[in-house]
């Protein structure tokens, strides 16, 4: 763990922001705060009426199976209705809903009630398919308006989406698809990115090859200026625009139960098998919702942009179902940050007057590096609320950020949570709490935090640990439910949610996340399990052992360093090296590559054998590495330093 930091700076919100913020002052703060605390249920339940139900609930927390707790059981609902109907019902179907902007510079602007269409005409297709109530559908789409329709079209039947960023490999799809047993696949002839063409259906074909669940791909033709011909399997593919021809646009949205699964989302444990979290619909759609409005401070006005891919937890939260719950107007952008040039997120906040912009800290520690003059030219003056998430953000990049997108003038929302906490946890509120660089700040409305020592005692410094349960968690692992109890809720005997993160608390009461304590790395906010990638690299047959940690990395917060031993007689040369990495791409994507592998005939272990990982920490780092005498093989170490040392 990082030491303390010695950042103190502070930042309050200037005046006007607060005059007009839905949350003012830190007193308001503390008293909602305080309410959310006591009176939980009455909390929530209050929140919830603001959301259209189809019938009420029984109980608003059901805890008698505790940690798999319910939220607003008994009560029907469509998140897709909260989404879409709702807005178009109180007059808003003019409003736009989505400004898109395709990478070569294709546009597209969409309103409410034209979104409400598309999605009824794709639900449309997707029962004309046979897609029911239930069934799983895995979603590989580039960053176009379709994504967001399809998505929410799962919602609106019922049937489970499982989005599959599509920055991963076909391997990857297989394995998801496998675990989750999905019926269907929709995709798209191709996407870009950084200028160059991805043929999103041929990866998807790979993928479902040895898939016997899959029995239909849909496939969509991105709305570009060229398409590109796929191979369709006759009975198996169809092209989205021919069955749309034979359906209407007008699709009901199925009322459901409030457990009912609404997604997976697919996240890196510390095993070498991805977890398929398991976010439900009522409590979802209520806490997606609050934590949106509130975090966001959104208005009618505003024009807000989250550069995240919908691939993530921050894309289904941040784009898709909190915003759009609240009616208001955002961008969608489906490419890289730096093409043609590193001012294009400068040029579109300037086009579209954009508001409210949530990005990562990977992303402003690039524009960094590429230089302020990209900024230069562009107008930035309509942004007045900054975001970040994904990964501690160091105080030089949060003062950047601060300085020359934000003018100064715009409060930044540091905001700390996960896939499986469904929304923000730990975040500044904007128009109440002062910011600090670098510090998540305080709870969410309804959240209680506590730092904790592998004891269960409370500390200044130690393991973050949630006290209670909070709407928007998950509600379990995909066909695991051992897993679910063993990873979140056995570190201090059930009584708290164990998120995985290392944090301290500094004598404000602020939060400072301070990186996992497990063996899960944040490359550029994508948490990488080091088990996964191990077990990959010794699937090469001349490969005997891994061993992956996280290093830091100027601009991706964290990088991956892979030490591994090559069996004997085998040789190490280029063409190795190349073939790992060839490996990291089939079985993951190219995301997830390590900086650096270091090749050496053993690895420092115990003498009962086991990995010294710190030791391999401390060579990375070129720190001091104390008593090696209780290694079985001190000599290793030696050898992996000059290895290390060499590449
Ligand atoms: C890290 C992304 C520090 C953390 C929303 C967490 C952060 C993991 C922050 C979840 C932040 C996320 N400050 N660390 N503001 N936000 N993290 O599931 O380690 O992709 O456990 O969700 O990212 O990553 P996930």
């Amino acid at each position: 763990m990082k030491s303390l930091s010695s950042e103190n700076r502070k930042f309050e919100p200037s005046a006007e922001f607060v005059k007009n913020a839905k949350i003012s002052g830190l007193e308001s703060y503390c008293a909602e705060y305080k309410k959310s605390i006591e009176n939980p249920e009455s909390y929530w339940a209050n929140i919830a009426s603001e959301l259209h139900w189809f019938e009420p609930w029984t109980s608003v927390l059901d805890r008698t199976e505790a940690p798999f707790y319910k939220w607003f059981n008994g009560a029907k609902t469509n998140i897709s209705y909260n989404c879409l109907d709702r807005h178009v019902e109180a007059g808003n179907g003019d409003k736009v809903a989505l400004h898109w902007e395709g990478e070569p510079g294709d546009t597209k602007d969409i309103t409410y009630g034209e979104l409400l269409q598309s999605v009824g005409l794709f639900a449309n297709v997707l029962k004309s398919l046979g897609v029911r109530k239930g069934d799983r559908v895995a979603l590989y789409l580039p960053m176009i308006p379709e994504l967001i329709v399809a998505v929410l079209a799962c919602a609106r039947i019922g049937a489970v989406h499982s989005v599959i960023f599509a920055g991963f490999s076909s391997d990857s799809i297989k394995d998801r698809i496998l675990d989750c047993e999905a019926r269907m696949v929709i995709t798209s002839d191709y996407g870009y990115r950084r200028g160059k063409v991805l043929e999103l259906k041929k990866i998807v074909d790979e993928g479902v090859k040895d898939c016997p669940s899959i029995s239909e791909v849909l496939v969509i033709r991105r709305n570009g200026n060229d398409s590109v011909d796929c191979a369709m399997e006759s009975g198996r593919d169809f092209w989205f625009e021919d069955c749309a021809n034979a359906c209407e646009d007008h699709c009901p949205a199925e009322p459901m139960d409030s457990e009912d699964l609404l997604f997976l989302l697919y996240t890196s444990g510390t095993t070498g098998k991805p977890k398929g979290i398991m976010h439900t619909t009522g409590g979802y759609q209520v806490f997606s919702y609050i934590t949106s409005k509130y975090v966001f401070d959104l208005n009618d006005q505003d024009v807000y942009w989250c550069t995240a891919d919908v691939g993530w937890i921050t894309g289904h939260t941040y784009i898709i179902y909190g915003i759009l719950q609240n009616g208001v107007t955002q961008l969608i952008y489906e490419g890289a940050p730096n093409h043609p040039t590193p001012a294009r997120f400068w040029n579109l906040i300037d086009k579209y007057n954009v508001s409210i912009f949530y990005t990562a800290p990977t992303a402003i520690r690039a524009f960094m590096k590429w230089g302020d003059h990209w900024l230069e030219g562009n107008d930035l003056s309509s942004l007045r609320l900054l975001g970040s998430v994904g990964e501690p953000i160091n105080p030089e990049a949060w003062m950047w950020y601060h300085e020359k997108v934000g003018a100064e003038k715009c409060p930044i929302v540091d905001t700390w949570w996960q896939t499986e906490t469904g929304g923000h946890l730990l975040t500044p509120i904007p128009g109440a709490i002062s910011t600090k660089p670098g510090s998540a700040t305080v709870p969410f409305f309804g959240i209680e935090p506590l730092i904790l020592n592998d004891e269960g005692e409370e500390t200044d410094v130690g393991i973050l640990a949630i006290k209670n349960p909070w709407p928007g968690m998950l509600r379990g692992i995909y066909g695991d439910s051992k897993r679910y109890l063993e990873t979140y809720w056995n570190k201090w005997g059930g009584k708290y949610y164990f998120p995985g993160d290392g944090a301290r608390r500094d004598e404000d009461g602020y939060f400072w996340i301070l990186g996992r304590v497990d063996d899960v790395v944040n490359v550029s906010g994508h948490r990488i399990g080091t088990a996964e990638l191990e077990s990959i690299f010794v699937e090469h047959d001349s490969i005997a052992e891994a061993a992956v940690i996280g290093i830091a990395h100027e601009i991706k917060g964290q990088g991956l360093l892979a030490f591994v031993t090559v069996i004997e007689g085998k040789e190490i040369n280029e063409s190795l090296e190349k073939e790992l990495i060839a490996l990291v791409d089939q079985r993951i994507g190219k995301f997830a590559r390590p900086e650096k592998i270091v090749f050496s005939s053993d690895l420092p272990k115990t003498r009962s054998g086991k990995i010294m990982r710190r030791l391999l920490r401390s060579i990375a780092e070129g720190q001091e590495l104390g008593n090696t005498m209780t290694l079985a093989d001190p000599s290793v170490v030696d050898e992996i330093q000059k290895q290390f040392k060499k590449g």
